[in-house]
């Protein structure tokens, strides 16, 4: 048996209404929230539960929490990030697909212990019939006292507002996403300030992922000592995972995490192993941006250890060896893949996805993509092998935002694990790289 805590409730019928997801013991935790819990107390226990986003990056939440500048008189923000653009990243759509209470009823609390009294959703524009399911529910919260003014009769109040962006993945890097909310073109801004001090119309914001925010209603339904029991060391708690690749279960689940990747692949609980038989490759662990490994380091690390799905041990052996959790977006790969193909479409994306603000992205990202292109079409050399690692060398730690970042390592790991591959097809030609 695997614990359920997000996802214990989804295959109830009627779960996506209200009504469903009261008879499940929906909403209560907002009541004990609001009848005997201080706004402090809420984040004391989010601090001890342990939870680190789920946005990718695994700060811990209650830490985010607790840099919230508090001035008097000045409106503060919860601002939930629904974008999910992310490759290999579903799970986020899912949650507010099945079960969208579970994120209002968070949102309800989150907010009340930040002290904030108007909170936004903001979600992927190319997500529309999400977005009218989760109007649906914040409808159905608001006719029953859940949402507005004066909850359940606790003097809180709190409106909730759904914002659709336009499309851009790179509204899903907080900052650009503040932008695009007010109304902007969706660029990055330079941090420091952050967004605690200074975010959603210059007042102090904090800025989540859907899964965490989701999470602070077992953590305060429970407490936060109990989460943290589950999971292993500071990998507390679930983890929803997008799996998807050449798997015969694909989908999204809701892992401990501490759970053994080669079982989460090979279990038919989970993954139920590779398709048609064939032998695993590769696989990237936490969606597009994170490093691919070869099998033999996504299912051990370096030092011979079974590999797990902790945000520790997938990072075990830094770049060289190891990976990130990154969102949970699970690719998987087979023999028969060409990790060239596979990143030149990945590079593609960012390509298209960036902002264009800083030159080392903008142009370093179509320079890549332009490269690889080449190198598929047969006309690459191995001078250009060292093109492409030169070109990311020069993204990675030179932009506002990490959507850098993001492009930079998976050409990184492309070379540094599967070089082989690159030179088998840049076998022909000898002539000096630079011409695309
Ligand atoms: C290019 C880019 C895209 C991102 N997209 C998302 C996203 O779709 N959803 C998300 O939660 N975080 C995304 N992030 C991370 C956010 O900037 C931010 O760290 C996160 O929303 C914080 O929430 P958490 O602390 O709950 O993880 C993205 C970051 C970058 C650089």
């Amino acid at each position: 048996m695997s614990v359920k805590l997000l996802f214990e409730h989804l295959d109830k019928p009627g779960i996506r209404n209200l009504e469903g997801y009261r008879s499940h013991g929906g909403y209560q935790t907002l009541e004990k929230a609001l009848r005997t819990l201080k706004p402090d107390d809420i984040t004391g226990e989010v601090k001890k539960s342990g939870l680190r986003g789920r946005g990718g990056a695994g700060f811990p939440t209650g830490m985010k929490w607790g840099f919230l500048a508090k001035p008097e008189g000045v409106p503060r923000y919860l601002v939930c990030n629904a974008d999910e653009s992310e490759p290999g990243t579903f799970k986020d759509r899912y949650l507010m697909e099945h079960i969208p209470h579970l994120l209002i009823e968070g949102m309800a609390i989150s907010s009340f212990a930040l002290g904030a009294e108007t909170s936004y959703i903001y979600i992927r524009g190319e997500m529309m019939y999400v977005y009218h399911i989760l109007q649906a529910a914040i409808d159905e919260a608001y006719a029953n006292n859940l949402l507005g003014s004066n909850i359940m009769g606790s003097g809180f109040s709190l409106d909730l507002h759904v914002h659709c962006g336009a499309g851009a993945y790179i509204c899903g890097e907080e900052t650009a996403l503040l932008e695009s909310l007010e109304g902007k073109r969706g660029n990055p801004r330079i941090k420091p300030p952050f967004p605690a001090v200074k975010g959603l119309w210059g007042c102090p914001t904090v800025v989540n992922n859907v899964e965490t925010i989701s999470a602070v209603v077992p953590i305060v339904r429970d407490g936060g000592d109990a989460y943290a029991r589950i999971g292993i060391g500071r990998s507390t708690g679930t983890k929803l995972i997008s799996a998807s690749g050449h798997i015969n279960n694909p989908g999204v689940y809701e892992i401990e995490l501490g759970l053994p990747v080669e079982e989460f692949i090979y279990s038919e609980q989970w993954c139920g192993g590779i398709t048609k038989g064939k032998k695993l490759k590769a696989v990237v662990a936490g969606g597009s941006s994170v490093p691919v490994l070869p099998a033999e380091l996504i299912l051990k690390t370096a030092a011979g250890e079974p590999r797990l799905m902790t945000y520790e041990s997938l990072s075990d052996g830094g770049f060289e060896t190891g990976t990130m959790l990154g969102s949970g977006g699970f690719i998987v790969m087979d023999e028969d893949t060409s990790i060239v193909k596979n990143l030149w479409n990945f590079t593609r994306f960012y390509h298209h996805e960036s902002c264009g603000q800083c030159s080392p992205c903008r142009e370093g990202t179509g320079w890549m993509e332009k490269v690889l292109h080449k190198i598929l079409a047969g006309k690459g050399t191995r001078a250009d092998i060292d093109l492409l690692w030169d070109i990311q060398k020069n993204i990675e730690g030179k932009t506002i935002c990490p959507l850098g970042e993001a492009a930079a390592w998976p050409v990184a790991a492309a070379i540094r694990h599967f070089r082989a591959e690159f030179e088998e097809l840049t076998s022909q030609i000898t002539e000096p790289a630079g011409q695309v």
